[in-house]
């Protein structure tokens, strides 16, 4: 029985629990979900069809959603869903089953990992030690091997997410917040282009590694410099940021949002290097 896992990733989180599943279970195609987003029409011939993806805002990442809407599922008998996140409860599986259900389909099983946040902007993200990275590569190990039973057997897994962070202790409070968040999202993402959100400072070397990872090529290096093309969006997956070998690049502050990057470490991204991240643009 074929299967195919779409993923997409900005730090490596997500790939690497693509490809612990891909180990494990017999003929099954990894696709990355940015080099079929131009394209007009995706098609899947798979019976088991996975998605991998980081959570963003409380959400899924706004390319994500859009992939799942123009991918045709005909072909797929199971389907699954598993986010890697830092820890907080959302609304992603409810939005892909939402979208699936349109389609005459729906999610059978779903995922939570809980993993190390790549998003060094945050005033209580803290820079992971080595033991922090070690204790994360075994909990994935752990959870994968749980996961592929499931899918292998085409078990229906549809658990209460217990474990992650809420904003509130009432469940409506909760939904609202998550639909406010996801709005947002759609916003910056899709109408503003996530312009004027990021600059590279005087540590800046020209390297051109923030162009090689944007998985939106958004980046340009002109005269050594990268520029935020604001014609072009952003899928805010911070690869930029974290792989930046100088640190150079920064968030800006926002009314809405103080940015900590000057003074914050980067996510170790220990899972994928720069070119494995570039590679999920390839055709
Ligand atoms: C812009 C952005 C927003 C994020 N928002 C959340 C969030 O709301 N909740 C959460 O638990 N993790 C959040 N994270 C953390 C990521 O979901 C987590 O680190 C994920 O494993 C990254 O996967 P990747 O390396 O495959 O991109 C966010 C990360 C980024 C870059
Ligand atoms: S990755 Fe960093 S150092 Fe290299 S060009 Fe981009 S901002 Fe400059
Ligand atoms: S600009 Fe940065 S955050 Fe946006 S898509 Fe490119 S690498 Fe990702």
């Amino acid at each position: 029985m074929s299967t195919e896992i779409y993923y997409f990733s900005g730090a490596g989180n997500s790939l690497h629990v693509a490809r612990e599943l891909q180990k494990r279970i017999p003929e099954t195609r990894l696709i990355p979900i940015v080099s079929l987003l131009s394209k007009d029409i995706a098609k899947t011939n798979a019976e088991t069809v996975g998605f991998v993806f980081p959570i963003h805002g409380m959400t899924l990442p706004v390319p994500v959603k859009k992939f799942i809407k123009k991918l045709e599922v005909s072909s797929a008998k199971y389907l699954f869903a598993i986010a890697t996140r830092g820890g907080t409860i959302h609304n992603g599986f409810t939005i892909i089953d939402n979208i699936l259900k349109k389609k005459g389909k729906g999610l059978d099983s779903y995922f939570s990992i809980t993993v190390l946040s790549n998003d060094p902007k945050l005033e209580a993200w803290k820079c992971p030690t080595k033991e922090e990275v070690e204790e994360m590569g075994i909990t994935i190990q752990t959870r994968v091997d749980g996961i592929q039973n499931i899918v292998q057997n085409n078990e229906v897994s549809r658990e209460n997410d217990l474990d992650g962070v809420s904003i509130s202790h009432n469940p409506f409070l909760n939904f609202m917040f998550e639909k406010i968040i996801h709005l947002a999202m759609k916003y910056l993402v899709e109408i503003k282009g996530v312009n004027n959100y990021f600059y590279a400072d005087e540590k800046c070397i020209g390297c051109g590694t923030c162009e090689k990872v944007c998985l939106s090529k958004k980046i340009k290096l002109v005269g050594k410099k990268p520029v935020w093309q604001n014609n072009v969006k952003c899928y805010f997956c911070y690869a930029c940021l974290n792989y930046c070998p100088r640190k150079a690049v920064q968030i800006k502050d926002k009314w809405y949002m103080k940015s900590h990057t000057q003074t914050k470490g980067r996510y170790p991204h220990p899972f994928a290097t720069a070119d494995e991240i570039a590679k999920q643009k390839m055709k």
